[in-house]
């Protein structure tokens, strides 16, 4: 029996120290194996007398349990600590940055601009992007057969089979943010102010700065006494804020669009370069008879979002905002 006794000593105490899994394997084939040191005890026992194999039989098969319920305890114990391992956790390495989603460059700057002009008091509003020919173009003295259409390549819907109850039967996806003019003073009193986020679509060939698919910011503003003067402060205002510069000069030329008069195209000088960004005028009177406004006076503009963020990000290409490349999007 004290053979039994000083291989259980020494069996739990190597068992207890046992640093792997690898060891512990080692000690159950040593004690438990077809040639380990108990299976040996317990072997031997066919060759004693009787009354002595019952006894040391009974202490070597307790043992046998014992050192199996052991072998099982360690076994768990090594395995939950391998998973966790206490040993290899360095608390001074630097964190494993957690890749976090956000929004899209040209989200951050559309929030940026709603924001800015919310400042000044101005309304976010919104509009259809599918709409009919009549908001798109006629109320906004575009009319059919102008060559002014053709400013706008569209994307025309086919005609609906039933008949729409809107004043024109033709649909197309906005090709500017302009109707919403429209649709806003045709349920709205002046004085006002809003502008207008909103995607737009042209059916033109894209290159490095167009694409077929972009957005744009409508402003208008109207009241009796609205003028020129007016719409140079906002935007001036707006373009400091914006590209948090107070130094940037400002030009503003002629130009033509059927629904302001006069018209004006409005460029800014940044690091030394004139950058053209944004179509304007004082609302012509038609698109006002158009709503049934009479004695009022208004500016309004259309700004692209997209050219907005290239000039800001200096993007070269306006095509790499809808690439869907992570490269591109996780600079921002
Ligand atoms: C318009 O769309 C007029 N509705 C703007 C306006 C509103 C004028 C109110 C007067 C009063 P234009 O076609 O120039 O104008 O477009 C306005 C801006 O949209 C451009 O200055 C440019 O920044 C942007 N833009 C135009 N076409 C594209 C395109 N294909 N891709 C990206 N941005 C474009």
């Amino acid at each position: 029996m004290a053979i039994i006794d000083s291989l259980k000593q020494q069996a739990f105490r190597e068992i207890q120290g046992a640093e792997d899994l690898k060891k512990l394997e080692e000690l159950q084939l040593k004690y438990l194996g077809r040639k380990g040191k108990l299976t040996e005890i317990l072997r031997s026992l066919k060759n004693k007398p009787i009354t002595e194999r019952k006894k040391i039989g009974e202490v070597a098969n307790k043992f046998k349990h014992e050192l199996e319920e052991l072998l099982n305890q360690k076994n768990k114990s090594l395995i939950t600590t391998r998973s966790t391992p206490s040993s290899i956790l360095d608390l001074t390495r630097p964190g494993a940055k957690v890749l976090r989603g956000h929004a899209h460059p040209l989200t951050q700057v559309e929030e940026d601009v709603r924001r800015i002009f919310s400042s000044m008091n101005f309304t976010v509003v919104e509009g259809p992007e599918l709409e009919s020919e009549y908001y798109n173009f006629d109320a906004l003295n575009i009319r059919e057969n102008h060559p002014a259409r053709d400013m706008w390549d569209t994307f025309w819907l086919k005609e609906p089979s039933q008949k729409p109850k809107v004043k024109s039967e033709k649909f197309l996806l906005r090709t500017h943010t302009s109707p919403v003019q429209i649709r806003y003073m045709e349920t709205h009193k002046p004085p006002f102010q809003i502008v207008v986020p909103g995607r737009v679509f042209r059916y033109e060939a894209t290159d490095a700065s167009h694409e077929i698919n972009f957005y744009q910011l409508e402003g208008l503003m109207v009241g009796s006494d609205i003028s020129l003067a007016n719409f140079r402060f906002v935007i001036e205002e707006f373009f400091r804020h914006f590209f948090q510069d107070q130094k940037i000069q400002f030009r503003f030329r002629p130009s033509y669009f059927p629904f302001v008069e006069p018209g004006l195209e409005v460029d800014i000088r940044l690091k030394n370069k004139w950058l053209e960004v944004m179509g304007a005028g004082m609302v012509h009177s038609k698109v006002f008879e158009a709503v049934g406004y009479k004695n009022i006076q208004g500016f309004a503009f259309g700004v692209g979002i997209d050219r907005l963020a290239m000039i800001k990000y200096e993007v070269p290409d306006i095509r790499l905002f809808y690439s869907g490349d992570l490269r591109f999007i996780r600079q921002f």
